[in-house]
């Protein structure tokens, strides 16, 4: 499975898949481009620190962008794209080239099916569905108990598709958005790697 590892930013997930491919945890699988939107994204460093393929490719149009990635994706011989902290939307033209072939990364609870307004959490409350940018400050300030983070296949709209695997993340009362943010980010950490898995069992 040849991944294209979509990235804005820190990165961190990112590392943690090339952690789990270094360490043998996610047989079959390599990073064959890490594409970042960002020149000063962090996670270019960590690709290129392990020798990765790495592209800064500027957002200034994004149908021009897409058709670039979309030249990639054929190139590089792409299997699943994975957007790890890639902050900019993709259109529906683009997304509906690759049915089940571009996985997220969201930093909230999305439901089965993806695109109910509410999710029921393992003790069963009913909290709201938070997408978007900011989804753990808007689960601070729904004041939920519980909060997480989903991989899910990418749908035309925006952090609503079907989920691959989820993970609940407790609130702590004095949780800040960033320290809420970081735990989440541990989770999904491991999140990440599970999902690929879970990809694999299921289109095997
Ligand atoms: C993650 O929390 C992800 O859920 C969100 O952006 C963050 C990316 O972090 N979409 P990193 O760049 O992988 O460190």
């Amino acid at each position: 499975l040849r991944l294209a590892v979509l990235i804005s930013g820190s990165g961190s997930n990112l590392q943690a898949l090339i952690d789990a491919i270094e360490g043998g945890h996610l047989p079959g699988v390599e990073i064959a481009l890490v594409v970042s939107n960002k020149a000063n994204a962090y996670g270019i460093q960590r690709a290129l620190q392990h020798k990765l393929p790495v592209l800064y490719l500027p957002w200034r149009q994004r149908s021009a962008w897409e058709n670039k990635l979309h030249e990639l994706v054929q190139l590089f011989a792409i299997d699943l794209i994975v957007l790890a902290g890639f902050m900019r939307i993709l259109s529906a033209e683009f997304i509906e080239k690759y049915p089940r072939q571009i996985i997220n990364l969201h930093p909230a609870l999305i439901p089965d099916g993806g695109e109910g307004e509410t999710y029921t959490t393992s003790d069963g409350t009913v909290i709201p569905v938070f997408r978007g940018m900011h989804a753990p400050r808007q689960a601070l300030e729904a004041k939920v108990s519980v909060t997480g983070s989903t991989v899910h296949y990418v749908i035309p709209a925006v952090d609503a598709g079907p989920p691959i695997c989820r993970r609940e993340v407790l609130v702590a009362a004095d949780d800040t958005e960033e320290s809420l943010q970081e735990r989440i980010k541990l989770v999904e950490h491991e999140l990440i790697v599970e999902a690929i898995k879970e990809h694999m069992r299921q289109t095997r």
